[in-house]
C-alpha cells in the first residue's frame, strides 16, 4: 500500500517528508519519491528501490523549499521503476500528484486525454491525474481538483500541489485512507497518523468523498462537491508502534480486518455488476490457446498451495480441463509431464518463494504456459509468468498469510470463470449468478468480522490443548488445511486437516475425551455426510465446533458449538469459512502469549531452497 505525506509550514519539506516516509514504510513499497514547490517551480526526486536510495540522490541534489508531497509506492499499475515512481506531474510540471489507490476507469480517462494531446510518460493509473486536473486548471487548483475528481472511479488518496499557488496543498480522498495533521504554523497530510506524530498529535481523519485545502496557518475542509464540512479535531493518544497498527494489537489481526476490501480491490475492474465478461488486462490467452490445453497443473507452497487446492476445484468444475496441484518443492523434482499443451498457474503471495519459481521454471523450459498469481508488481514470478493476475491484498506484513490467502481465493475464481468462459463451459446464467454473489462477497466478510467475540470464546476456553483436527469434505477440506495451517503456525498447537470421509482409516483413532475438532459443513451436497462425520467423533467424546451457513440448524444438535456464516454459493465457500478460522488461530495464540506476527522458525518469504 502506497504511503502518503504533505508538508506546508515555514521549514524545508524535504527533511519532514522523508522523515514521514520513514514512519509508512510498514506498509511496503518498492519506489519513493519527492515534489517540491521551490522558487515558483516543482523539483521532483524519484527512484526505485528503498527511502535511503532516494535520500542519496537527494543529498547529491539537495532541494529548497517548504512546500511538497511525498510518496512510496506499492505498484499495482505499472512495474516498479524510476519512471512509474510518484509524484506524478503534467507536462510543464506546474501540478504535481500522489496517490494510494487504483483508478478503475484510467484506460478511458487516458485514452480521452491523449485524444486531446496529452502525452503519457508512464504506465500508471495515476497518470491520468495530473493532465485532468491540468485540463481543467483555470487558476483556481481547488476547483480543478474537483473537477477533476468527479470524473474518476474507483479508490483514491491524493496529495496534490501546484507551482502557481505556492500557498496551498490539496488532499482528497475516496477508499483510501488519509489524514491531516494540525500544527502551529505548518500543516501535514500523510496516509496514516505514524507520519505526523513527531510533529503534531492533533488530526483531521478525511471521510469518503472528502477535501482538505492547507495552508502554512488553516485548514479547510470540503466535500468533494465543494460544500463546507466542519470537523473535530482527533486528539492523538497511541503511541506511534500502536499506530502503525491502526490501533490493532498486531498486523495479524489488522490485515484479517482488511479482508473485505482486500477481496472488493482484487475484483475491481475485473467482475463489475451487469458485465457478463471478465475482464483481464495481464492475461492474454485466447479461446485458440485454451484449446490446445489438455492438463492444468497450480503450483505453489504453504498457504498459497491451499489456494491452489481450492483453484483446482473450482476450474475443474467451472472450466472443466483437468487440474493437478502441487507443492511446488515436490513437484520441481518429480519430473512431471509438462508439455506445450500444458498450462501452469503459479501462485505466490511474494512471487520470490524460490521453490515457485523454479517450478515456473521448469514449466517454461518445458514449453509450458504459465499464469502467475502474485501479490507483488515486477516479482520474479510476476516477470518470468507468460500471464499474470495480481491480487490486490496490499502488503501483507504478518507472517502467517491471512488477506493474500483470501484474494488468492478470489484470483482462482476469476481464473475458473475466464477459462469457462473462453470454452463455453459456464454459460450466461451460470456466470451471473456467481459474479453476483462474488461482489456481496466483501460485505458478508465484514458481517462475519463482526462476530469475532464468539471465536474469542472459544479460543479462551481451548488455547490449553496440545492437538486439534480440522475436518471437511470437498472444499471445506481444502480450507480445513489452511484453519490447521494457521493455528500450527502462529499458536503451536499440533493440528492436523483430514478429508473428513478418511477419518475412520486411522486418525479416529487419536478422538479422545475434550479433543477440539473443528467441522466445516458448508458444501451443500455434502452436508448431511458430514453431519454423520460430526456423529462419529461426537460418539468418541470430541468437543465439536462446526462452521455452517446460516439456516442450516440441524448442525446444533450434534455439535458443541456453532458459528454460523452469512448464506453464499457453496463454490465461493472458502472465502468466508476461512475467516473464523484465521481468527480462531489469532485469539489462541494471543492467549498462549505467542509472538503473533512472528512466528518462531517461519519466514514470510522463503527464497532458499
Ligand atoms: C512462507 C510463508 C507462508 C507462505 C509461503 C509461500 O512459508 O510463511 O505464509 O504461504 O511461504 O509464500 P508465497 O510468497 O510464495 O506465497
Amino acid at each position: 500500500m502506497c504511503g502518503i505525506v504533505g508538508y506546508i509550514g515555514p521549514k524545508k519539506a524535504v527533511p519532514i517528508l522523508i522523515e514521514g516516509l520513514s514512519k509508512l514504510e510498514y506498509r511496503g513499497y518498492d519506489s519513493a519519491g519527492v515534489a517540491i514547490v521551490n522558487n515558483g517551480k516543482i523539483e521532483i526526486e524519484k527512484c526505485k528501490g528503498r527511502l535511503s536510495a532516494l535520500e542519496e540522490r537527494l543529498k547529491s541534489n539537495p532541494i529548497d523549499g517548504s512546500l511538497g508531497i511525498g510518496h512510496t509506492r506499492w505498484a499495482t499499475h505499472g512495474e516498479p521503476s524510476d519512471v512509474n515512481s510518484h509524484p506524478h506531474s503534467n507536462k510543464d510540471f506546474t501540478i504535481s500528484v500522489v496517490h494510494n489507490g487504483i483508478i478503475e476507469n484510467y484506460l478511458k480517462l487516458k485514452e480521452w486525454l491523449i485524444s486531446l494531446g496529452y502525452e503519457f510518460k508512464t504506465e500508471t493509473d495515476t497518470e491520468v491525474v495530473p493532465h485532468l486536473i491540468d485540463y481543467f486548471y483555470d487558476g483556481d487548483i481547488v476547483k480543478a481538483t474537483m473537477q477533476a475528481v468527479s470524473k474518476i472511479e474507483g479508490s483514491y488518496a491524493l496529495g496534490i500541489v501546484c507551482s502557481k499557488e505556492p500557498d496551498k496543498l490539496i488532499a482528497v480522498r475516496k477508499d483510501s485512507p488519509l489524514i491531516v495533521g494540525k500544527g502551529n504554523g505548518e500543516n501535514f497530510i500523510a496516509s496514516d497518523i505514524p507520519a505526523v506524530l513527531p510533529y503534531t498529535r492533533d488530526v483531521y481523519l478525511l471521510d469518503n468523498r472528502e477535501m482538505a485545502v492547507l495552508t502554512k496557518d488553516n485548514v479547510e475542509i470540503y466535500t468533494i462537491e465543494g460544500l463546507k464540512v466542519n470537523k473535530e479535531v482527533f486528539h492523538v493518544t497511541w503511541d506511534a508502534a500502536s499506530a502503525e497498527k491502526g490501533g490493532y494489537e498486531h498486523f495479524m489481526i489488522k490485515e484479517i480486518h482488511e479482508q473485505p476490501k482486500a477481496i472488493k480491490d482484487t475484483m475491481t475492474s475485473r467482475l463489475m455488476p451487469g458485465v457478463d465478461e471478465i475482464k483481464l488486462d495481464d492475461i492474454k490467452l485466447t479461446k485458440g490457446d485454451l484449446e490446445n490445453i489438455n492438463k492444468i497443473y497450480i503450483v505453489a507452497c504453504g498457504t498459497a498451495y491451499h489456494a491452489g487446492m481450492v483453484g483446482k476445484y473450482v476450474i475443474e468444475r467451472l472450466a472443466k480441463v483437468p487440474v493437478e496441484v502441487d507443492v511446488a518443492s515436490e513437484f520441481r523434482y518429480r519430473n512431471p509431464l509438462i508439455n506445450k499443451n500444458t498450462l501452469m498457474i503459479v501462485i505466490s503471495q511474494s512471487g520470490e518463494t524460490a521453490d515457485t519459481l523454479a517450478a515456473l521454471r521448469l514449466g517454461k523450459e518445458n514449453g509450458a504456459r504459465v499464469i502467475a498469481v502474485t501479490n507483488v508488481v515486477g516479482s520474479s514470478v510476476a516477470r518470468e509468468a507468460t500471464d499474470v493476475l495480481y491480487t490486490w491484498a496490499g502488503p501483507e506484513i504478518a507472517v502467517a498469510s491471512t488477506k493474500a490467502y483470501v484474494t488468492q481465493l478470489i484470483a482462482m475464481y476469476i481464473i475458473a470463470l475466464y477459462l469457462g468462459r473462453l470454452n463455453g463451459n459456464v454459460s450466461d446464467e451460470e456466470f451471473r449468478l456467481i459474479r453476483d454473489e462474488m461482489l456481496k462477497l466483501p460485505e458478508k466478510a465484514e458481517h462475519l468480522l463482526e462476530q469475532k467475540e464468539t471465536i474469542q470464546k472459544f479460543a479462551a476456553m481451548h488455547y490449553v490443548h496440545k492437538d486439534m483436527f480440522y475436518i471437511g469434505r470437498g472444499l471445506d477440506f481444502a480450507v480445513a488445511l489452511e484453519g490447521a495451517l494457521k493455528i500450527k503456525e502462529i499458536s503451536y498447537i499440533h493440528a492436523e486437516a483430514y478429508a473428513a470421509g478418511e477419518l475412520k482409516h486411522g486418525p479416529i483413532a487419536l478422538i479422545d475425551k475434550g479433543v477440539p475438532v473443528i467441522a466445516l459443513a458448508t458444501q451443500d451436497e455434502l452436508f448431511e455426510k458430514m453431519l454423520s462425520n460430526i456423529k462419529e467423533v461426537v460418539a468418541r467424546g470430541a468437543h465439536v465446533i462446526s462452521f455452517a451457513f446460516e439456516g442450516n440448524d440441524d448442525i446444533s444438535k450434534v455439535s458443541d458449538a456453532v458459528v454460523y456464516l452469512p448464506k453464499t454459493l457453496s463454490i465461493l465457500a472458502p472465502v468466508l469459512s476461512v475467516i473464523p478460522l484465521q481468527l480462531l488461530a489469532y485469539y489462541t495464540a494471543v492467549e498462549r502469549g505467542c509472538d503473533v506476527d512472528k512466528p518462531r522458525n517461519l519466514a514470510k518469504s522463503v527464497t532458499v531452497e
